[in-house]
């Protein structure tokens, strides 16, 4: 069997990584980059603490808008396609780089496996979600995290024998790094800390919601060391509008086995990310999501993630409790054990 995998941006590598390893012995792989992230810090050293191999093609796409973006990955991905003809596409997650490829092989009349199918935060501002709604639409192989991605399947229409409850991969790649994690020396930051990832366009675009979320983030600096690994859109945005920052730990975007160190002793981790609230679940650390709605609603009704939307005054009481002892006590959903590649791995060996 050959089994192409495509990848594009940084949630996906820590998606695909656990996959890869375990189709390792008897299977053809492929490993195709799109480029959606370039910067060395949002790829290439994903690729080297995860184990990945070296991308057999890097399609170079860069960036661009939604619809260039999209389109430079269809138009370079096709040929390369062809030439590969392999028996299964794997896209990961819900990133424009799934999307693209997913149409292409549809079109082209190959199989096509979704890792990471079935979420839906029933929002269609974000970008995400359509990406999720027409992958999930086209695939052949649907493997879902948890039951509600098989319910949102079923509702939308997909049989259900094309749907596989394999569990959560990107827990997979947070199972076998924690003991490096664990080891790591923490020099440099302070004893007790917040950690803070902000980058949906929705929080970080529009400069008046920006500054909303940043004044309360100040008041809770106040009380509390706050880090924060900027993603590169962020960065953008805040050199542009010139707002303080001056009282948070701002660091560039972090490799994976750093960030998974500071998550696990973090006191909470402030977010508007997805994966994060999935890995703050699985080490229950209390999280407090920057979002009206999420696509892993798991990780509230089970875990230790609470939604605030862009409600400042109720991330900081939220944080109040979380210091005060009287955070969420989350438990681990199943099937997020660190097996679900291999999972996907057994369901394959059957097509
Ligand atoms: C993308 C995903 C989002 C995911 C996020 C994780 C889509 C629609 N969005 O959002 O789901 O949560 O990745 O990071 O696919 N940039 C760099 N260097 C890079 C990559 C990007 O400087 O290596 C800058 C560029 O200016 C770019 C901007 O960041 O315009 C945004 O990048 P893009 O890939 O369009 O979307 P993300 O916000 O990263």
């Amino acid at each position: 069997m050959h089994v192409l995998h495509v990848v594009g941006a940084r949630p996906n590598f820590m998606k695909a990584a656990p996959v890869i390893r375990a189709l390792e012995h008897g299977v053809r792989q492929t490993l195709i980059h799109t480029g959606q992230h370039y910067d060395a810090s949002m790829s290439d050293v994903f690729f080297s603490q995860l184990g990945m191999p070296t991308p057999d093609v890097n399609l170079e796409v860069g960036s661009g808008s939604h619809a260039k973006q999209t389109a430079d990955i269809m138009d370079r991905f096709e040929p390369v396609l062809r030439d590969a003809c392999p028996d299964v596409v794997l896209v990961y997650g819900d990133v424009n780089s799934t999307m693209a490829a997913t149409l292409v092989a549809a079109k082209l009349l190959m199989r096509v496996g979704h890792v990471e199918a079935g979420l839906r935060s029933f929002d269609r501002m974000m970008p995400e979600e359509v990406n999720r709604v027409v992958t999930d639409q086209l695939a052949d192989l649907l493997f879902t995290p948890s039951e509600d991605g098989d319910r949102n399947l079923c509702r939308e229409g997909i049989p259900i024998e094309r749907i596989h409850r394999v569990g959560n991969v990107m827990i997979d790649s947070l199972v076998r790094l924690l003991p490096v994690a664990q080891q790591h020396k923490m020099n440099g930051y302070p004893q007790r800390y917040a950690l803070l990832t902000l980058h949906r366009p929705s929080n970080v675009d529009d400069p008046s919601k920006l500054r909303g979320i940043l004044e309360s983030l100040l008041e809770i600096a106040a009380d509390l060391d706050i880090v924060f690994p900027v993603h590169p859109r962020t960065r953008q945005r805040l050199d542009v509008s010139g707002m303080k920052t001056a009282h948070l730990h701002l660091l560039e975007p972090l490799p994976y086995v750093e960030f998974l160190a500071l998550q696990r002793r973090a006191l909470v981790v402030i977010t508007d990310s997805g994966g994060i609230q999935e890995e703050t679940t699985y080490l229950k650390v209390p999280c407090v999501t920057l979002r009206a709605n999420t696509e892993r609603p798991i990780t509230v009704t089970l875990g230790t993630n609470v939604l605030v939307g862009q409600d400042g005054s109720a991330l900081k009481s939220e944080v109040r409790k979380i210091l005060d002892g009287k955070g969420k006590q989350g438990s681990i959903p199943p099937l997020w054990d660190g097996n679900a590649g291999a999972r996907i791995a057994q369901i394959l060996a059957k097509e």
